[in-house]
């Protein structure tokens, strides 16, 4: 059975202050959720992993929103996935379409990046979604291919086992224009035969995440799709009253 994943990306916000008391006041709602199974993630800024990480509860993922390919050297303002492993990281989302757009992330960097993190026991999140222009003409699913056949590219199966895949159409992030559940549920789909193309065994365990516009009136509806096994989720994951209420709903 796919265990539940629900992952707040905060973005750039929230500073170190923010992040700690924003943990601490959602001990109860992160316990209550652990005690149901659901498992819970948390992006915060690299600036805040450690406080996030040394002030929440054990079981809490705490991501990064990015690492580097490399594990050290002259690359400047990068993270690498030893550095972030030795603070006790648990993974971190790659290729999120804002990294795409404004940090020229291709997915065949993002396989660079997915093949570090498992190399370091790290849990990579890895992003994939279509524009606007192509949902208009129709291209979701050969965009969503190429970037799952790239991103994806040589992994073994067990390795792409532990790879978690967020769908986010890039239309419905931070709009409130939420893809409607039947076309999450069918481009979730589309991407779990994707893997299996790759390795059938791994997609049945391959966990794949809806993400864009989720707040707690919608996020049950997707997490009671086949294909569905958590979502990813910006705007309302920045208050506790929010993510409480997102808790709840899946649970109650
Ligand atoms: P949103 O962002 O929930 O604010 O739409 C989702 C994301 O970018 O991961």
């Amino acid at each position: 059975m796919r265990k539940k994943l629900l992952v707040g990306n905060w973005k750039m916000n929230k500073n170190v202050l923010e992040a700690k008391e924003f943990v601490l006041n959602a001990k109860e709602i992160f316990e209550f959720a652990f005690a149901n199974e659901l498992e819970i993630g948390i992006a915060p800024t690299y600036l805040c992993l450690e406080t996030v990480k040394n002030n929440a509860l054990k079981k809490l993922l705490v991501l990064s929103q990015n690492v580097h390919c490399e594990d050290k050297g002259a690359f400047t303002g990068e993270v690498s996935a030893k550095m972030l492993k030795s603070i006790n990281v648990d993974g971190s989302i790659i290729g999120h379409s804002e990294r795409r757009m404004y940090d020229n992330e291709t997915s065949l960097k993002c396989n660079k990046k997915i093949k570090v993190l498992l190399d370091n026991e790290l849990m990579p999140i890895y992003c994939v979604g279509e524009n606007q222009q192509e949902f208009d003409d129709n291209l979701t699913k050969e965009v969503i291919g190429k970037q799952i056949q790239e991103g994806l590219k040589d992994l073994k199966e067990e390795e792409l086992s532990r790879v978690v895949i967020a769908y986010e159409p890039i239309w419905s992030i931070g709009t409130g224009k939420n893809a409607s559940c039947e076309i999450a549920q069918d481009v979730c789909n589309f991407i779990r035969n994707q893997v299996a193309k790759l390795s059938y065994n791994a997609s049945l365990q391959v966990r794949i995440l809806y993400g864009g516009s989720v707040n707690p009136n919608n996020i049950k509806n997707y997490l009671f799709q086949n294909d569905i096994d958590g979502a990813l989720v910006g705007g309302a994951s920045l208050q506790v009253e929010s993510f409480s209420k997102m808790v709840h709903a899946l649970i109650d």
